[in-house]
């Protein structure tokens, strides 16, 4: 028995930092995949492969005492077999289109294609059931994790999410390209998020202005989405970066990246955590080509993207 289920990766457009402080922040899946293809085999073992390296473990094992990437493949497939209490193994095979660690959402995407996979081995489970299987999994390696990720790789499209109300479907189908260029400057995010905290506590009265601002700033940017205004978004991109600046999450080579990507996009920013990661420029057929050729040209890693309005995919 074979069971497949794709999910796709995310950026954030708009209000990262600002969003742990209650501001809204608005994310979209791209059309970057992991799919994953779970079968049962004979015997207990559960055996894992990807691009990533392998893991074969028994079933029944603590989890605690799996120290791999590869553990929420496991943890669902370890709880599948429990719930169930069947006699089986099972093989997991992983194929990732979306860079690793560079806050594109790549074990977001994992645990929620793994999540259908293994979990419709055994019965039909809805999306609701997938997404919440999949944030549990994904707390076997980010215990903090807000869900958000999650969630916006199982329904696909744009969300706007904020602390207070949780997530919210924005139901336009704005129609633009965003370039993905890779600084290949690790980052924690954790650690990132800790120095922003450190800028709040020295400079309370700025940074509430800054919060302010953003908000104001995003509620913008939900009309200029609704109209597929792309020069007033790019416009707002390049503010946004500039709080960002603000706050500290840049650096050298981020600046020259988005410098680059002004020339010929329609603005450009740091998406996710900052201080490393990736940029986001936003473009269309009149510009595309001419921005990837320039990032080429300076021996960036990039590719473009479109929004991905599909989500979760099982097959
Ligand atoms: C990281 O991808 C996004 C941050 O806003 C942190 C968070 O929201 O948890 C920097």
């Amino acid at each position: 028995m074979k069971s497949n289920a794709s999910a796709p990766g995310k950026v954030i457009l708009f209000g990262e930092h600002f969003v742990v402080y209650g501001v809204k922040a608005i994310l979209c899946t791209i059309n970057k995949r992991v799919t994953v293809t779970a079968t049962k085999i004979q015997g207990n073992m559960i055996s894992i492969k990807s691009n990533i390296g392998n893991l074969n473990i028994k079933s029944n094992e603590s989890i605690t005492e799996i120290k791999s990437p590869l553990k929420p493949f496991y943890f669902l497939a370890n709880k599948m077999i429990e719930k169930f209490n069947e006699n089986t193994g099972i093989e997991i095979i992983v194929k990732s289109e979306i860079p690793l660690g560079v806050g594109l959402g790549s074990s977001s995407a994992c645990c929620v294609a793994g999540a259908a996979a293994i979990s419709r081995l055994f019965y039909n489970t809805t999306k609701k059931e997938i997404l919440e299987l999949a944030i549990e999994a994904e707390k076997t390696i980010f215990q903090n994790t807000s869900g958000a990720d999650c969630t916006v790789c199982t329904y696909g499209g744009i969300m706007e999410y904020d602390k207070k109300n949780g997530f919210s479907k924005i139901n336009s189908e704005p129609n633009f390209y965003l370039i993905i260029a890779n600084s290949k400057i690790e980052h924690s995010t954790e650690s990132v998020v800790e120095n922003v905290k450190q800028f709040k506590e020295k400079n309370e009265e700025k940074f509430s202005r800054l919060c302010i601002d953003e908000s104001e700033l995003i509620n913008n940017v939900l009309i200029l989405l609704k109209n597929n205004d792309l020069v007033g978004l790019g416009k707002n991109m390049l503010k946004n970066q500039q709080y960002l600046e603000t706050i500290g999450i840049s650096n050298e080579k981020l600046r020259l990246m988005i410098e680059l990507a002004q020339k010929s996009s329609y603005g450009a920013k740091i998406t996710g955590a900052g201080a490393g990661g990736c940029i986001i420029a936003l473009a269309d057929e009149s510009n595309l080509e001419i921005m990837i050729n320039q990032f080429k040209k300076k021996n960036y890693e990039c590719f473009s993207t479109k929004i991905d309005f599909v989500g979760l995919d099982t097959f």
